[in-house]
Formats: structure tokens, C-alpha cells, sequence
């Protein structure tokens, strides 16, 4: 079970500059975040305000339909992911972090040609399987893969090509919900209500995780459990970021999962909190460019880069630990002759090594008087990364509350896809690419 930690902030421990008074201000905001949780829950009955995550968990359906397709695709050793932003991301940073080894997983989110060949040439036609996943269904990065992988399936299978290729996007919108259907393809829905970062329990993150061997059902489980705990665990983090950012000028916000694994959670908190979060209106229209500053970082490694700004750099920072109790497997280091020097690791433990290294770093920041907390799970398991992916969504969800903004929308991200598809000229855009053309 996720749990919170948040001693570490206590005015008492770092000084009133950038410590908080926890427990008051838990017992002051009570009624605010009761009201925030509830609203919601109201508003997440209208489609429209894309609120469709909080009920994801409850739909075991699309979990065991997701679980029949890949128990049918065993024929598949590996796995290209055709997708970017929230249709990558989030399932990338379930995947490495459960560290599935039943199928390799490629996630292409990028258009960097070299590794697209490289991977080409590498992959054997016959055992790959290519998800093409996109919500809007056109997004030029994922379309211009789908055209590389489909041209590359069918001049190598001619017309069993259709095998190997599915997609995942809106349910009846968008080009690529019509080739799917043109074609007869294996589709799956990402619904309409729920927005692309948020998507990571939909088969956006759930069709690769389960060919790769997941349990999905437990990450559900899990997920269904933040629910039930949101205003004991989320609320809170939630309350604790925004007070330190507003109140006690602190608003870069440091991810540091420890655990080489937990890696790309790390990257899709940054995108969930930058994307959610960084906004130029309020919930009223108003102007207001808001938003703190994600910086994901990574323990031990960044032990050795980035800690030493965290610690004495500018007071603007608060660092959010990641830990697990238990790693699941580990490595004991033997006593080698010779290397006495380094006797003091001698049959202790990767894990316990890594343990002293995050233990380490978090007495370093609070004796500089730096605001950290920690959030704990159990193992990087299913059910504990289910549990933490709903915690993080619904963190945002308190977030957006708090600072005011719809946390459910990204027009700034939508403009630069526009501006790309005027640029290239598709069709509709003409009038946008005159002017861009004009300005250049
Ligand atoms: O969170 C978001 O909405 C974005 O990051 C999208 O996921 C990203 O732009 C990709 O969009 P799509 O899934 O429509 O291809």
C-alpha cells in the first residue's frame, strides 16, 4: 500500500523559510480538499471534462478483452509501440519498471531516423507485432511511423500483414479509427473522456503491458485502491507541493524515484504535472500562467549530477523520493580477496547499498534546511505502480484545483501540432501555412 511520508517538511526540522506546519495545515485545508475531491467526483459524470480516468480501474471488461488479444498474439516476440506523449509514456514507464521479459517492447516516440532503421533491420517480420497507438488518431510523429512499419509488414507478408499490426485510439473518431476499420484490424478504444497522459490504464497502457506478460487485472486492483485513498494520500501531496510553491517560494518540483527501473515514471510525472499544470488561463478565462516546474531526476545516479544544485543551489525546490520496500530480486555482493578496501560492502546487498544512498541524500537535503517527502511502495509490482499511477493522476487532478486551472486540457501542446501539420501541408490547414509561411 502507497504510503506518504512527509516529516521531512516540518518547519521544526528546516526552519520556517521553507518548512510547513503539516499537521495545521492539514486540519486547515481538510474542508477545501473534502470539497475539491468531491467536485471531482460531480464534475467526472460529464463527459466533457475528461474526468474518464477515475472510472478506468472499474472496467475489468476491456481488461479481459485486452488479456484474450494477448493470449491470442503469443506468436509475437517483439513489440513495436507506435505512439508519443501520454500514448507512450505512461505504458514505457509501466513497462520498464515492472520489468517484463515475456516480449520486448520498442516504443517509438520519436522521429530520429537512425534508430527507426537500426531497429528495422533488426526485427524479424514474422514474430513482430506493431501497435499503432493514438488517441486523435493523427498525430504526425505516430502516422509517419505507421506508414514506415506498414509498408516494411506488407512487402515482407504481403497480405498477413493485417496480423501484425493493431491499433489503439478514439472509438469513432479520427484517420486512424478508419483504417482500422477499412482494413479490418484489430482495434481498441482509448474513451473519449479520458485524455491522452491520463490514459495509462485504457489499453493505451494495458494492450502492450499484458503482451509483455502484466498482470492487468492486479495494476487495476491497485489503481481502484488510490481511488478509495485519494484524500488520504493524494490530497495530501497535493495540498503539501502547492503550499510549498505558493507559500514558501518553491516551485520547482523534483521527482527522484530511486531505482534505475522507475525511470520513466519519473518522465511521465514530468509530463502529467508540465502538460496539466502549466497553463496561461484559470478555470475563469483569466490570465494567469501558472504552474510549477517538473524536474525529474533519478537516484542514485543523479546523486553524483544534479544533488549538489538541490542542496545548496537556489531555495526553489522541493524533492519528491520515490522508494520501494522490497525490490523483489537482489544481489548480494561477495567478499572478495584483494578488495578489502571496499569490505565495508562485503555481503550486504545492491538494495541495501542503493537504501544508504537514498537515506543518505534525504539527511543531506534536510540538514541544508531543503523540503523533501517520500512516497513509499511496496515493490515495483502491478498492484503497487497500479496504485501509484492513479495516486500520481489523482495528485494532478488536487493539483489543478488548487492552483485553479484545468488540468484536463494542453492547447499549447495542440498549437504546436497544428503549426506542424500546416508546415507539411495537410490538407485544411492552408490558411494557417500562408500566414506561417508570410511570417518566416
Ligand atoms: O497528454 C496528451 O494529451 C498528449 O501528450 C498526447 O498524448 C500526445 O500529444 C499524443 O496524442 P495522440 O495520442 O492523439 O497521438
Amino acid at each position: 500500500m502507497l504510503e506518504l511520508n512527509l516529516a521531512d517538511l516540518e518547519s521544526a526540522k528546516i526552519g520556517r523559510e521553507s518548512g510547513l506546519e503539516v499537521d495545521a495545515e492539514l486540519k486547515a485545508w481538510a474542508p477545501e480538499l473534502d470539497h475539491y475531491h468531491r467536485a471531482l467526483l460531480d464534475r467526472a459524470q460529464d463527459p466533457a471534462a475528461m474526468l474518464g480516468w477515475i472510472s478506468v480501474p472499474e472496467d475489468t471488461e476491456t481488461a479481459r478483452a485486452v488479456r484474450r488479444y494477448a493470449e491470442g498474439a503469443a506468436w509475437a516476440r517483439e513489440v513495436v509501440v507506435l505512439g508519443i506523449g501520454g500514448s507512450a509514456l505512461p505504458a514505457r514507464g509501466l513497462y520498464e519498471a515492472l520489468g517484463l521479459s515475456q516480449k520486448t517492447l520498442h516504443f517509438l516516440d520519436h522521429t530520429d531516423p537512425l534508430p527507426v532503421r537500426r531497429l528495422l533491420a533488426r526485427l524479424d517480420p514474422e514474430k513482430t507485432l506493431v501497435l499503432a497507438v493514438s488517441k486523435s488518431g493523427g498525430t504526425a510523429e505516430t502516422a509517419a511511423l505507421l506508414l514506415v512499419f506498414r509498408r516494411w509488414l506488407e512487402e515482407a507478408l504481403g497480405e498477413d500483414w493485417r496480423r501484425h499490426l493493431a491499433v489503439v485510439t478514439d472509438p469513432e473518431k479520427g484517420p486512424l479509427r478508419a483504417y482500422a476499420r477499412a482494413e479490418g484490424i484489430a482495434a481498441f478504444d482509448v474513451p473519449p473522456e479520458v485524455g491522452g497522459r491520463f490514459s495509462a490504464l485504457t489499453p493505451v497502457g494495458t494492450l502492450p503491458l499484458a503482451l509483455a506478460g502484466a498482470d492487468v487485472e492486479a495494476l487495476l486492483m491497485g489503481a481502484r485502491r488510490a481511488n478509495r485513498r485519494a484524500l488520504e494520500t493524494a490530497a495530501k501531496s497535493a495540498l503539501m507541493l502547492f503550499l510549498l510553491d505558493r507559500h514558501r517560494k518553491k516551485p520547482v518540483h523534483v521527482f527522484m524515484p530511486y531505482g534505475r527501473r522507475l525511470l520513466g515514471v519519473g518522465q511521465w510525472f514530468a509530463q502529467l504535472h508540465a502538460e496539466s499544470l502549466g497553463k496561461a488561463k484559470d478555470q475563469k478565462g483569466s490570465r494567469v500562467h501558472t504552474g510549477p516546474t517538473p524536474l525529474p531526476a533519478l537516484g542514485p545516479s543523479d546523486q553524483h549530477s544534479l544533488l549538489q544544485l538541490f542542496r545548496e543551489g537556489p531555495f526553489d525546490k522541493v524533492v519528491v523520493f520515490l522508494r520501494m520496500k522490497d525490490p523483489g530480486e537482489d544481489l548480494k555482493l561477495p567478499a572478495v580477496p584483494g578488495l578489502e578496501a571496499f569490505d565495508y560492502l562485503f555481503e550486504k546487498t545492491l538494495f541495501a547499498l542503493q537504501e544508504a544512498e537514498a537515506e543518505g541524500t534525504r539527511r543531506a537535503l534536510l540538514e541544508a534546511g531543503r523540503p523533501s517527502f517520500t512516497l513509499w511502495i511496496d515493490r515495483a509490482d502491478e498492484e503497487s505502480l497500479g496504485e501509484l499511477y492513479q495516486f500520481l493522476m489523482w495528485q494532478t487532478a488536487f493539483l489543478g484545483e488548487l492552483y485553479g486551472v484545468n488540468a484536463f486540457d494542453q492547447p499549447g501542446v495542440e498549437l504546436a501540432k497544428v503549426y506542424t501539420y500546416a508546415l507539411l501541408g495537410r490538407k485544411g490547414y492552408e490558411e494557417i501555412r500562408a500566414r506561417l509561411l508570410e511570417e518566416a
